[in-house]
């Protein structure tokens, strides 16, 4: 018998700190009109030190969020797979500390490193242990905090990114659907169009609870965006095509949420309206790893998601990498409501529009 890998809950976590526009004023020399027209972005969340924001502390707490949607106990995980490129420490791996803040014993625990792709990556590992029968239930995590690796003084970059996390909880079962396919793709030609380095660090005042770290990101935005609209929209259309669907056949597009004029090329090639595409990338901008999550927990959560929709998922970030996701949607709205306090213990907050 054919086992398949539903979504059985979704999570999110973001820091408590917004960090407008405005403020970035006053740290490079920029303005909202040049953000907001070029990228789309008008605030994004950063984490302190001064609470427990960490990417542990981020991670767990949309994973605390996914599981109570699930009704998923911790011990009853097998797998948590973390995608981030900011953990907190080197090693040991960020999944094996949420392993540990849930008290998910029973679970293999690792990162991934995959840039933005991080999640799909994570998704893609965790969908196939499933359908080879090693796995029952996993997580599924992206999270970063991208303001510890960057350059506070480099307008480039700067406006550009922010912290958060989301989470899947993945069950196995014998019902058709859930995860229909993952499709991966990497080129390491073009690495120095995004990369972070060890490095002097440097932390405006008016930023200084941020915690600081010896790393500095540098970012050739001009031709990432070139190759960021036609990876997204070659790997969408290569997932659609293995599943024998058209754009038409998908109820809504979720997509790494770099800049909405990227987003808006994606849309162009697939040749579908916008109201068929979430974004949210105006409140957080790029998340990296966690972008994809957060942006699936708050579609389900605000309806845009019942049973049976066809979803797809694509990304594209560092590396390069780039990859899709096709699911079938299988979690009803009733349970949207299961426990939105479940990750707010820690004062993390989610926003659903
Ligand atoms: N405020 C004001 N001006 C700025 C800023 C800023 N924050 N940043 C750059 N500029 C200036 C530049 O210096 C340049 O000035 P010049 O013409 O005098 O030289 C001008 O704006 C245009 O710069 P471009 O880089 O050509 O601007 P562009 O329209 O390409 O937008 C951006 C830049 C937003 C970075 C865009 O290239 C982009 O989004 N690239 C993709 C980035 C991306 O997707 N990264 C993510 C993939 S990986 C990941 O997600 C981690």
């Amino acid at each position: 018998m054919r086992t398949y890998a539903h979504i059985a809950g979704t999570g999110s976590a973001a820091p408590e700190r917004v960090l407008t526009n405005e403020e970035l004023e006053r740290i490079v020399e920029t303005s909202d009109d040049w953000i907001i027209r070029r990228t789309g972005i008008r605030e994004r969340r950063i984490s302190s030190t001064e609470r427990p924001e960490s990417t542990a502390d981020l991670a767990t707490a949309a994973a605390r969020q996914a599981l109570a949607t699930a009704g998923m106990e911790p011990a009853e995980l097998d797998m948590i797979a973390v995608g981030t490129v900011t953990p907190d420490r080197q090693f040991p791996a960020a999944a094996c500390m949420v392993q540990e803040a849930l008290g998910a014993h029973n679970a293999a625990a690792f990162d991934i490193s995959a840039g933005c792709s991080g999640f799909l990556y994570a998704m893609s590992m965790v969908h196939n242990a499933i359908r080879c029968g090693a796995t029952q239930k996993a997580l599924v995590i992206g999270v970063e905090r991208l303001s510890s690796v960057l350059n506070w003084e480099d307008r480039g970059t700067c406006v550009l990114l922010g912290d958060g996390a989301g989470a899947v909880a993945v069950s196995a079962g014998p019902k058709e659907g859930g995860i229909l396919s993952t499709h991966l793709r990497s080129d390491g030609q073009f690495w120095e169009l995004l990369y972070s380095y060890y490095g002097e660090n440097h932390i405006p005042n008016s930023l200084k609870s941020l915690d600081a770290k010896p790393f500095k990101l540098r970012m050739e935005g001009n031709r990432l965006f070139k190759k960021a609209i036609n990876c997204l929209t070659e790997i969408a259309l290569e997932g659609l095509e293995h599943n024998g669907m058209t754009a038409d056949d998908i109820k809504l597009v979720v997509p790494h949420q770099a800049n909405i004029r990227i987003i808006q090329g994606l849309v162009r090639n697939l040749d579908i309206p916008m109201e068929q595409v979430y974004t949210n990338v105006d409140r957080y901008g790029n998340t990296s790893s966690a972008s994809i999550p957060i942006a699936l927990n708050e579609a389900f959560r605000c309806g845009r998601l019942s049973p049976g929709d066809n979803v797809l998922l694509v990304s594209f970030g560092a590396g390069l990498t780039w990859a899709s996701a096709v699911i079938q949607w299988s979690l009803s709205a009733e349970t949207a409501d299961a426990d939105m306090a479940a990750a707010t213990g820690a004062g993390l907050t989610f926003s659903v529009p």
